[in-house]
């Protein structure tokens, strides 16, 4: 198990990779932690390890990588895993990379015809040559917008900006974090989750809805995410039957789209009847009561035999990747 990290999630991450050794022992597993530091070291029992390209880690059948955002959910760590030739649990490099992304992500999904909020790019240094050109732009969404880093998460970063006045501050924050922004109209109506997990025939959970302590007028923020009681998950979500429906479809064919393996969480906005497709988590928050779990908790497959089939999912990828000539 890989826990930690170098991103702003690394406790976060140091939370679910404590309840995914606990889950892994419950399923029977002899899980080893090894810690990557904040400064990028890789530690067993405090100690640095060695790591040789072609001969696996540590002795270890399989990695799960517990990692949150840039740095371990966005291909790198996945990568570094592909040399070393360890089977691992999740997304391998490509499908982790285009997650993590939002910007490449929306395009992907776009291009599959998938409903999604209205966007638009920004880099950095589009702000500084043309400001102008670039608040013009912006004009089309409209008010309220969502300005976020392209390649972050658990909402470090965003701002909700209310007035056009606000949206220079609210890319500069953006940038502290990223050279490549976001902005997005904002959507109304219900946040509503789905867990994925599976390779080749991916199965959906029972879409469960988010419900703030913070009421309608807030959003999701880091706050409502991790003090507790600042969100309620409510399963099944306030959906018609073919809303759910559509849910779990949209939510397979974006895991399908994006080249997906093992495991992901699915997010949407619900704006009455209409689903729009907002990300795709490939490493979401992962401890027993986090919304990825519970999901499936709600559909009938316990914490332990949920990752004990991630461990299997990861042997079977690894097993399948072997058998192609290269
Ligand atoms: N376009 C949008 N419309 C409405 N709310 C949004 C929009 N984008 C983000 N939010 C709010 O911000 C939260 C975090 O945004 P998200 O894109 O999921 O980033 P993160 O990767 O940090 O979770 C969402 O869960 C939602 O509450
Ligand atoms: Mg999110």
């Amino acid at each position: 198990m890989l826990g930690g990290g170098r991103s702003s999630e690394r406790e976060v991450s140091l939370a679910s990779s404590a309840s995914v050794r606990e889950g892994l022992i419950a399923a029977g597993h002899e899980p080893i932690a090894i810690d990557i530091g904040r400064d990028g070291v890789w530690r067993r029992d405090g100690v640095p390890i060695a790591l040789t390209p072609g001969q696996g880690l540590d002795g270890v059948d399989v990695v799960f990588p517990v990692l949150h955002g840039p740095f371990g959910e966005d291909g790198t760590v996945q990568g570094l895993l592909e040399c070393l030739d360890v089977p691992y649990v999740g997304a391998g490099v490509l499908a982790s990379a285009v997650c993590m992304d939002k910007v490449m992500f929306k395009e992907l999904m776009a291009h599959a015809g998938l409903p999604q909020v209205d966007y638009r790019a920004v880099r950095a240094e589009e702000l500084v040559s043309d400001p102008t050109g670039v608040l013009a732009r912006l004009e089309g969404l409209g008010l309220p917008v969502f300005v976020k880093p392209a390649r972050l998460g658990s909402s470090v970063g965003i701002v909700r900006v209310r007035a056009a006045e606000e949206l220079l501050g609210a890319l500069q924050t953006a940038f502290e974090h990223d050279g490549l922004a976001i902005v997005e109209a904002a959507a109304r109506g219900l946040e509503v989750e789905c867990s994925v997990i599976g390779n080749g025939e991916p199965i959906a959970s029972e879409p469960g809805e988010i419900v703030l302590a913070a009421g309608e007028t807030g959003w999701y923020d880091y706050e409502a995410k991790y003090t507790p009681g600042g969100m309620q998950l409510q399963v099944p979500a306030r959906v018609p039957p073919w809303v759910r429906e559509r849910i779990q479809e949209i939510a397979i064919e974006a895991f399908q789209r994006s080249g997906c393996s093992g495991l992901a969480r699915v997010d949407f906005f619900i704006e009455g009847e209409r689903v729009l497709l907002n990300e795709l988590n490939t490493m979401p928050g992962f401890t027993a009561t986090s919304v990825f779990a519970s999901l499936f908790e709600a559909s009938g497959v316990p914490y332990a035999e949920l990752l004990d089939r991630l461990v299997q999912l990861a042997f079977e990828r690894h097993t399948a990747a072997a058998r192609h000539r290269h």
